[in-house]
């Protein structure tokens, strides 16, 4: 085998790390699965002084990516360092210059996908990105090809290893927040800032790059309403728990009237549905479709080696179109599509509310739910005294009148606080 086509990796911690080990580890079958051998040339990195155990000599790395990216002896650019304004300027430049780009930056791509995907258009090239999306989970290529010929009613995926790892800890053994988001940032499931893991951002991220598959648009990350789940306390879990649900963050696309409702938020969720199952770091996404029905995909969301595998799956279908001078399968955003408003979704809720432990205040509870046509399917008390709280389950209700709803309950003498709002997802999830 004498066709060599050389990796030019930007970043080399998490996941290029894991990258760098599965090319050396599995070098025999990717050689003759490609058809060449894959070879890292160059690399960049802030400390070039740190040793990466690559076997590389000292010339071969440097703090300055765009050298990586200029360089002669670099046929396929592989973008795992994250951020978005230099990353982004350094794969449109890697595009220009006619190589093909592997990138796991979900960031990136929800926030410029559609232009990047232009640019590597015009440029003829490829640019993959199946690692941003669920680790090493196959859910892009899927999308893009396996069911091309199909039509996706609704995603809904458990996105977001981290804030799934957090929540597994604190509902089976009642860990404590902060504790379990230092171990996720030790395994390296988390991100270099681990506010968009917690936040939601990185969820809606890859909720948006799904939403655009499925749909057939242009979905970005700031169309996707976002929430995380710093909010969700121990009280939470064990309602959700004596319910028969668990507490999951999750992201849910579908097409309603004409409208992209796409969000990312934590929700109750049945212990019967496939979802409810998904534990620790894992992820799993939930495909409707008209013709292939229900299917699932499930595997790890994060680390190392899981989305290196991922990465390595990538570079070896560019490098293939690149010695046979094709280009995969492009992304179809034929469809331009107005995003619905959260206030339009209806589902149910579940309400927490610290309250005076006295006479009455059921009723005046009741009253400002039925002002605003929120119907309560159940309601039971919590705690005495000071740490009174009433539990409140509703019927299906518009968001827009269950946000009215909890205006006017803060401003109920005898609601202290608003402790948790949380939606529940029955089977059917929204309409
Ligand atoms: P990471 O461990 O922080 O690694 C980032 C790498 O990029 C490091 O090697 C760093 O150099 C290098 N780097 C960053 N900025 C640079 C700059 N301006 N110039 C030169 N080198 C620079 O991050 P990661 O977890 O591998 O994540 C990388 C990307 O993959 C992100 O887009 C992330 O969202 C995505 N991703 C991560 C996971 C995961 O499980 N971690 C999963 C899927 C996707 P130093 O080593 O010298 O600091
Ligand atoms: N921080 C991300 C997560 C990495 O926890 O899912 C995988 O994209």
């Amino acid at each position: 085998m004498d066709r060599v086509v050389r990796l030019g990796l930007l970043g080399c911690g998490t996941v290029g790390g894991g990258v760098a080990t599965i090319l050396a580890r599995e070098a025999d079958d990717i050689t003759a699965r490609t058809g060449a051998k894959l070879e890292i040339a160059r690399v960049a990195v802030r400390d070039t002084t740190k040793d990466r155990g690559l076997g590389l000599p000292p010339e071969a790395f440097t703090s300055d990516p765009s050298e990586v990216v200029e360089a002669n002896d670099v046929d396929v650019i592989v973008e795992v360092m994250g951020g978005r304004d230099r990353a982004g300027d350094l794969i449109r430049r890697a595009l220009e210059l006619g190589k093909p780009v592997v990138t796991a930056n979900k960031e990136l791509v929800a926030h410029e996908g559609p232009e990047l995907y232009a640019a590597a258009r015009a440029a003829g090239v490829d640019l993959a990105y199946e690692a941003a999306v669920a680790g090493a989970i196959p859910i892009i290529k899927p999308m893009k090809e396996s069911l091309a010929g199909d039509h996706i009613d609704r995603v809904v995926g458990i996105l977001n290893g981290t804030t799934n790892y957090i929540l597994t800890r604190m509902s089976e053994e009642g860990a404590a927040y902060e504790d379990v988001l230092s171990d996720a940032q030790a395994l390296g499931y988390a991100e270099a800032d681990p506010t968009a893991d917690v936040g939601g951002g990185d969820a809606a991220a890859k909720c948006a790059i799904l939403a655009s598959l499925a749909f057939d648009t242009s979905v970005y990350a700031d169309d996707v309403f976002t929430a995380g789940i710093d909010s969700v306390t121990e009280v939470d879990i064990r309602v959700a728990d004596r319910l028969g649900y668990v507490i999951k963050l999750l992201g849910i696309a579908s097409v309603v009237d004409g409208r992209v409702a796409v969000r990312v938020h934590p929700a109750f969720l049945p212990k019967t549905h496939p979802l409810a199952s998904v534990r620790g770091s894992f992820n799993a996404i939930f495909v409707q479709a008209r013709a292939a029905g229900e299917l699932m995909f499930y595997g790890p969301g994060a680390g190392a080696e899981p989305t290196g595998s991922a990465v390595v799956g990538d570079v070896i279908d560019v490098a293939r179109n690149l010695m046979q001078t094709a280009r995969g399968a492009a992304e179809s955003q034929h469809r331009p599509m107005p995003i619905r408003p959260i206030e339009d979704l209806s589902t149910q809720y579940y309400v927490l509310l610290d309250v005076e432990d006295e006479a009455g205040v059921l009723a005046q509870v009741a009253t400002v739910f039925g002002d605003h046509d929120v119907s309560i399917a159940q309601v039971w008390q919590e705690g005495h005294g000071d740490s009174a709280q009433l539990v409140l389950i509703t019927h299906r209700a518009r968001e827009g009148d269950l946000r009215a709803t909890v205006d006017s309950l803060g401003a109920t003498p005898c609601v202290r606080s608003v402790a948790s709002v949380l939606r529940v997802e029955a089977e059917v999830f929204d309409s």
